[in-house]
Parts: C-alpha cells; structure tokens; sequence
C-alpha cells in the first residue's frame, strides 16, 4: 500500500454529490470531533500556530479555532476543505501534504487520522518534514498524531466490508511507529487513550493519540 492508493478512496468520495462535514468520517457510527478538539486544546494558548495537516472537513478544527492564534489547514480535496470556516486566523491550501512545503514555523502539527494512509517510507519523510516545521524557539513545540495503530502486528486493509468497496489503509504496530517517529528525530513520545472504550471497535487495533517532541 502507498498513499496513492489510498488516495482512491479519497478523490472518489470527494466526487460524490450531497458531501457533508461527516462524509470523511470512514466510521459513520461515532464522532469524536469534541474529544480530538479537546485533546488539541490541551497543548494551546491563545498565542498558538498551528498546522493540520490532511485536515479533511475541519471537523475538530471548527471547534479549536477560535481559541487559538492562528491555523493553516492543508487537504487534498477543495471538496472537503470548503466545510472549513472561513476566518481570519485560519488560512485553507489544497495540497498533498507529501508535497507540501512552508518556511513558517509552528507550536503544533497535527496529523489526525490520516497516516494509516502512508507507507513505512512515506511516513518517515512526512515525520522528518514535521520536524522542520516545529517552532524551535518557544521550546514547546509538538507534533500531535491521532489514529488507530495495531495492537499486535502491522493490520492491512485492502477492502472495507462496512464501505463495500476497496480502501487501503496500514495500522502499523504501535510501537514500530514509535520508532519510526524516533528515527527521524523525535526524542519523546507519549501515547493517550482519548476515546471511550467503545470507540475501539476491533480487537486488532486501538486508538491513540501520541503526543511527539
Ligand atoms: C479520515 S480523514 C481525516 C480528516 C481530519 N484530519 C479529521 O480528523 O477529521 C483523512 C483525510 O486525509 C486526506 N488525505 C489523504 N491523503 C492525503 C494527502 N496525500 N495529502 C493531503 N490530504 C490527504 C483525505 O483527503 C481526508 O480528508
């Protein structure tokens, strides 16, 4: 699997007509909007930047924005992103986040739900790319990562029975994806059950939230 597979999923659903805020929500049953705006809100002040990358329909982002500096959302798909409020602290680019490329720096860089859709390979440029746009100076910095990651071994899916259709995505093994974050130069992380048990539906992967500095 790479991103470009992944991506067909995505660039489909995009072309589908009556798109709402939630249609980027592969699980339709729960929302966890307020718990990832939440949890994001623990690591800011009103003087925060930050960059969601793969930011979707800006479904957490809706509900931090407005407590926070100031936010740069980076999707692929202008389909999902127009469901981002348009505010003046919050900025919108249609982009592949592999490509994606800034000399601003910011306090946080969030990837939410989104690098099960990367490849080993993929992921470690994207991590080391994150590193580079972390804010050096007020030395609180942090790449924020939420998503479900096998518990036991790497879990790959090809075909979703609950989409009927075929979607590929990795839920690499928690702990190699530590390593990787570690490989390409982060020095601590800290992993958060944010979610209710029930969220975790499947007895082969978890939700979590790491938390990289
Ligand atoms: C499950 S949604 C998550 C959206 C949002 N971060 C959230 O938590 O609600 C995955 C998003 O990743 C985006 N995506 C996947 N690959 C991407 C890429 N290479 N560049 C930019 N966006 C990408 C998809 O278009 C989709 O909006």
């Amino acid at each position: 699997m790479d991103n470009q597979k992944a991506l067909e999923y995505w660039k489909n659903l995009s072309k589908t007509p009556d798109l709402t805020q939630q249609s980027v929500k592969v699980n339709k049953i729960n929302n966890h909007y307020k718990e990832d705006a939440n949890f994001i809100l623990r690591f800011t002040d009103k003087n925060t930047d930050i960059l969601d990358l793969a930011a979707g329909s800006g479904g957490a982002l809706n509900l931090y924005y407005n407590k926070i500096n100031f936010v740069l959302a980076v999707e692929k798909f202008k389909e999902f992103s127009n469901f981002i409020v348009r505010a003046d602290n919050v900025a919108i680019i249609n982009a592949d986040i592999k490509d994606f490329d800034t000399n601003k720096k910011f306090d946080l860089v969030l990837l939410f739900g989104v690098m099960q859709f990367f490849n080993e390979q993929e992921s470690k440029q994207i991590y080391t790319k994150c590193k580079k746009f972390l804010q050096k100076e007020r030395g609180e910095s942090k790449l924020l990562i939420k998503q479900q990651f096998g518990l036991k071994e790497d879990v790959f899916v090809e075909y979703s029975n609950e989409l009927k259709q075929r979607y590929f995505s990795t839920y690499r093994h928690i702990d190699k994806e530590i390593e990787l974050l570690k490989n390409a130069g982060f020095k601590t992380i800290s992993k958060f059950d944010i979610y209710d048990k029930k969220a975790n539906r499947w007895d082969n992967t978890h939700f979590y939230a790491l938390v990289c500095e």
